[in-house]
C-alpha cells in the first residue's frame, strides 16, 4: 500500500485562499440565503444565483485562465463549496457538478478544440454542463453502462435512458458514457459531449426528491442522436477511466458540500442553544446539549481535515482516490449525524419547514448517494488498502 505524506504540514490557509471563502461566505448571505426555503418548497433551480456565481468565478474555479477560469487550487474550492453548502446545497451541487466532474474532466482530458468550443464557457457560467453516467439499471454499478453508441464513422449514433441526471434540465453541455463496444465490457466505454438540442435528444421527467429540491435531476433520453467524432473525450473506450478519474475529484466536492450541509446545521444549532431557554437556563447551559454540541463539532473538524488532505494531494499531484473516498465517505456520514442532531437540539422547530435545519438533514441524505455511495466508496477504500 502507497504511502501517503503531506509534507510540511501546515494548517495556515493562504490570504488567497481566506478571500475566496470569505467572497464566497458573504455570497451566501446576501444571494442564496434569501428565498431558499420557498426555493426548496416549490422545487425552484436557482438560474439567478447561479448565473451570479458563474459572474463571480464559482463555476469554473480551478479551471485555468486560458480557458477563462478562476486558475485556484482545489483547497480554494473546497472552502468556495463549504460556505455555500452551509446556506444552499441546491446550488452547491450545480456548482460542484460543473466545476469537478464537467470542467475538470474537460480540461484534463479534451482536445483543443472541445476545450475552447466549450470550457471557455463552462469556466464562467455562461453555460451549464451535467455529467451522465447513471442508468436506470446502471448506478453503483457503472460498468453496465447500457446506452449504445455505435460507430458510424464520422459520428456516433447515440441510443439509450440516463438517470438522475444533476442539472439536467438547466444543463447546455451533457457529459455522456456510453457503450460502444459491449464485448470489451468497461474499456469499450466512451464520452461525447452532447449538446441540449441537437436532434433526438429529449429531457425526460424531473424528479421530486426529498432533498436538495431546489436542484433539477431529470432523466435524459437519446434517439438515434448523431453525435460527431470530434465529441468523444479520449481515445476510443476511454469512457470508463474518464467517468472514474474524473468521479475521484467529484468525490472532493461532496464531501465539501457534506461538510458544508454539517458545519451549516451546527452553526445555527450552536447559535439556537444561545437563545433557547428550558428549565430555567440557556439549552448551552445543559450539560447534554454541551455534549452534543463537543461531538458535532468534532466529527465536523474531523472531516475537514480529511477533505483538505484530498484536496492537498490533489493540488500536489499525488494518487488522491483514497483520500478522497475516505473523505466522502465520513463526511457525508458525519452530515447526517450532525444535522440529525441540530434537529434535535431545535426540538419541535427543527421539524417544521421555516427553520433551515429541517431543509438541511433532507438535504444530508443524498451526500450518502451520489458521486457513488457510501457503499462504493468502501469499495474504492477496501481496494485500495488491500493492494
Ligand atoms: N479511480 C481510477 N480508476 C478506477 C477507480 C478510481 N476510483 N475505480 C476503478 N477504476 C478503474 C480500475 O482500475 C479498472 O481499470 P482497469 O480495467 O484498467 O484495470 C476499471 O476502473 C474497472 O474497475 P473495477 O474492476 O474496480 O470495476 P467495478 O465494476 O468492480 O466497480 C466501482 C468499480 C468503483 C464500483 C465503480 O463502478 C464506481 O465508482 N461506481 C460508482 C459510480 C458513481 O459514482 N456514480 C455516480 C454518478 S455521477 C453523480 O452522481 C453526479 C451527480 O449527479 C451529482
Amino acid at each position: 500500500m502507497a504511502v501517503q505524506t503531506m509534507q510540511g504540514l501546515n494548517f495556515h490557509l493562504t490570504e488567497e485562499q481566506l478571500e475566496v471563502q470569505k467572497a464566497a461566505r458573504e455570497f451566501a448571505q446576501r444571494e442564496l440565503l434569501p428565498g431558499v426555503i420557498e426555493r426548496d418548497d416549490q422545487q425552484k433551480f436557482p438560474y439567478e444565483q447561479v448565473k451570479k456565481m458563474g459572474e463571480l468565478g464559482f463555476m469554473g474555479m480551478m479551471v485555468s485562465p486560458t480557458y477563462n477560469g478562476g486558475g485556484m487550487d482545489t483547497i480554494s474550492y473546497v472552502l468556495a463549496m463549504e460556505e455555500i453548502s452551509k446556506i444552499d446545497a441546491s446550488a452547491s451541487v450545480c456548482m460542484s457538478v460543473n466545476n469537478s466532474l464537467v470542467c475538470w474532466g474537460l480540461e484534463k482530458f479534451g482536445t483543443e478544440e472541445q476545450k475552447q468550443k466549450y470550457l471557455t464557457k463552462l469556466a464562467t457560467g455562461e453555460i451549464i454542463g451535467a455529467f451522465c453516467l447513471s442508468e436506470p439499471e446502471a448506478g453503483s454499478d457503472a460498468t453496465s453502462q447500457r446506452t449504445t453508441a455505435e460507430d458510424k464513422g464520422d459520428y456516433y449514433l447515440l441510443n439509450g435512458v440516463k438517470n438522475w441526471i444533476t442539472n439536467g434540465n438547466s444543463a447546455s453541455v451533457y457529459l455522456v458514457m456510453c457503450q460502444t463496444h459491449p464485448e470489451k465490457a468497461h474499456k469499450g466505454i466512451n464520452c461525447l459531449i452532447v449538446e441540449k438540442g441537437m436532434e433526438g435528444f429529449v429531457v425526460g421527467k424531473k424528479e421530486d426528491k426529498m432533498g436538495i429540491r431546489g436542484s433539477d435531476t431529470h432523466s435524459l433520453m437519446f434517439t438515434d442522436v448523431k453525435v460527431p467524432k470530434a465529441n468523444r473525450i479520449g481515445e476510443d473506450g476511454f469512457g470508463f477511466r474518464f467517468a472514474m478519474e474524473t468521479l475521484n475529484g467529484g468525490r472532493i466536492g461532496i464531501a465539501a458540500q457534506a461538510l458544508g450541509i454539517a458545519s451549516g446545521a451546527y452553526e445555527l444549532a450552536l447559535q439556537y442553544t444561545k437563545e433557547r431557554k428550558a428549565f430555567g437556563k440557556f439549552l448551552h447551559e445543559h450539560q447534554g446539549i454541551q455534549f452534543k454540541l463537543a461531538e458535532m463539532y468534532t466529527k465536523i473538524e474531523a472531516a475537514r481535515l480529511m477533505i483538505y488532505k484530498a484536496a492537498f494531494l490533489k493540488d500536489n499531484k499525488e494518487d488522491f482516490s483514497l483520500a478522497a473516498a475516505a473523505a466522502k465517505l465520513y463526511a457525508s456520514e458525519i452530515a447526517q449525524e450532525v444535522t440529525t442532531e441540530a434537529v434535535q437540539i431545535h426540538g419541535g422547530y427543527g421539524y417544521v419547514k421555516e427553520f433551515h435545519v429541517e431543509r438541511m438533514m433532507r438535504d444530508a441524505k443524498i451526500t450518502q448517494i451520489y458521486e457513488g455511495t457510501s457503499e462504493v466508496q468502501k469499495i474504492v477504500i477496501a481496494r485500495s488498502v488491500l493492494k
